[in-house]
């Protein structure tokens, strides 16, 4: 009884402020959903069938969203999170980084190294980390953000932010030594265990370039000499084009021909003679929807990172559901990777 009042106590308190940040008006499962506010149906036959309980959802999301208080965890702990109690075969850690460097590599984005005292745990790439955003009064949930570059040598990690809102706006500003709370690694990556010699093609644009990185340096690991086709509005919009450089072959697209060819990344060239053995995509929907019919027409096997909007990440609050093949599927923990076949475009 008493565990059940201290449960409903949290529940009523911190169940405004999930809806404040939201706006959505489902109390319950539904926390933030859709890219465009688009509601989350927790009617959904499916849902309703799913033995999932509101109530221990969100405290469940609470936990999951906030952790523990600066104060109460110490700096420097690092433990595995609940969250690594739900999937039996990921561990899942709740760390405090610390920002080594964070720059502009140009106007609107970020690039944070954040650097552990403890060494790092494996990390697949397309998996993506949870960042709690302290301070805001908007930012109670934390924020996803792709793994863009991984240092195991100098037990760092690197993200590529955009800034679109306050919690990415909060934390383009982090300076260098301030504390990071993390939870990580979160959802499943790309699949990288291809036939060496391949001809891969890793395709984004905006803030979808991020996991593209790590992704091209494991395979490039595996005897893989990867092929980037990187699109954006115009030559701002593609960043970190020396870093891609280095690690394979790099083609772009602006829409303003600012740089490489004018279009969208699947009016490049290089798609008109070549089929590719593989291929990646991550970046705005209809970019990626344009790849996998691509792929499809080159009969091409074709893996998409979707960037659902997320509230808790580790399959919870089933905000971030996407319609599937198998039937509604939480994109944090059976994606945010998934195979075109899974899906429904
Ligand atoms: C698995 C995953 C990986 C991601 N990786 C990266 C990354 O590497 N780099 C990066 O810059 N961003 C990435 N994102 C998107 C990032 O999480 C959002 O941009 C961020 O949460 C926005 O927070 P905010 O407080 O700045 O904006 P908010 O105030 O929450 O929202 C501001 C605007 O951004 C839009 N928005 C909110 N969430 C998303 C989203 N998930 N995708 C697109 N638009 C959104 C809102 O609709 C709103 O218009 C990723 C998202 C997911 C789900
Ligand atoms: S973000 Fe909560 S279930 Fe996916």
């Amino acid at each position: 009884m008493k565990f059940f009042f201290q449960l409903s106590e949290k529940v009523i308190i911190f169940a405004p402020l999930f809806k404040a940040e939201t706006g959505c008006g489902a109390v319950g499962s539904a926390l933030r959903s859709g890219r465009r506010g688009r509601r989350f149906e927790s009617s959904h036959p499916d849902l309703k069938r799913d033995r999932f309980n509101r109530w221990t959802g969100f405290l469940f999301s609470y936990f999951c969203c906030r952790g523990a208080p600066h104060g109460a965890t110490g700096a420097r702990e690092s433990r595995p999170d609940m969250a690594g109690d739900l999937r039996k075969n990921m561990t899942k850690y709740n760390r405090i980084f610390r920002v080594a460097d964070n720059r502009r590599p140009s106007p609107g984005y970020s690039l944070i190294r954040l650097q552990s005292d403890e060494s790092l745990p494996p990390m697949v790439p397309g998996q993506f980390v949870s960042v709690r955003v302290d301070g805001g009064r908007n930012t109670f949930l934390r924020r996803p953000f792709s793994i863009h570059n991984v240092d195991t040598d100098d037990r760092a990690l690197e993200l590529l932010v955009q800034v679109v809102g306050e919690g990415s706006a909060r934390i383009a500003t982090l300076q260098p030594g301030d504390p990071v709370d993390m939870i990580f690694p979160l959802g499943n990556g790309f699949t990288t265990d291809i036939a060496p010699m391949s001809e891969v093609l890793l395709t984004g644009g905006g803030a979808g370039i991020a996991p593209l990185l790590f992704l091209g340096k494991e395979l490039r690991q595996r005897g893989i000499v990867p092929t980037f086709l990187l699109g954006g509005r115009s030559a701002a919009n593609l960043i970190r084009m020396d870093a891609f450089e280095a690690v394979g072959r790099l083609c772009c697209t602006t829409e303003d021909g600012s740089m490489g060819e004018r279009g969208f990344v699947t009016q490049h060239s290089i798609l008109q003679d070549r089929r590719f053995d593989f291929i990646y995509t991550c970046g705005p929907r209809p970019m990626m929807a344009a790849v996998a019919a691509y792929a499809r027409r080159t009969g091409s096997p074709c893996e998409v990172s979707l960037e659902n909007t997320m509230a808790c990440g580790i399959g919870a609050c089933l905000c971030c559901v996407e319609d599937t093949r198998q039937g509604h599927q939480c994109v944090c923990t059976a994606g945010p990777v998934f195979n075109i076949e899974q899906l429904k475009w």
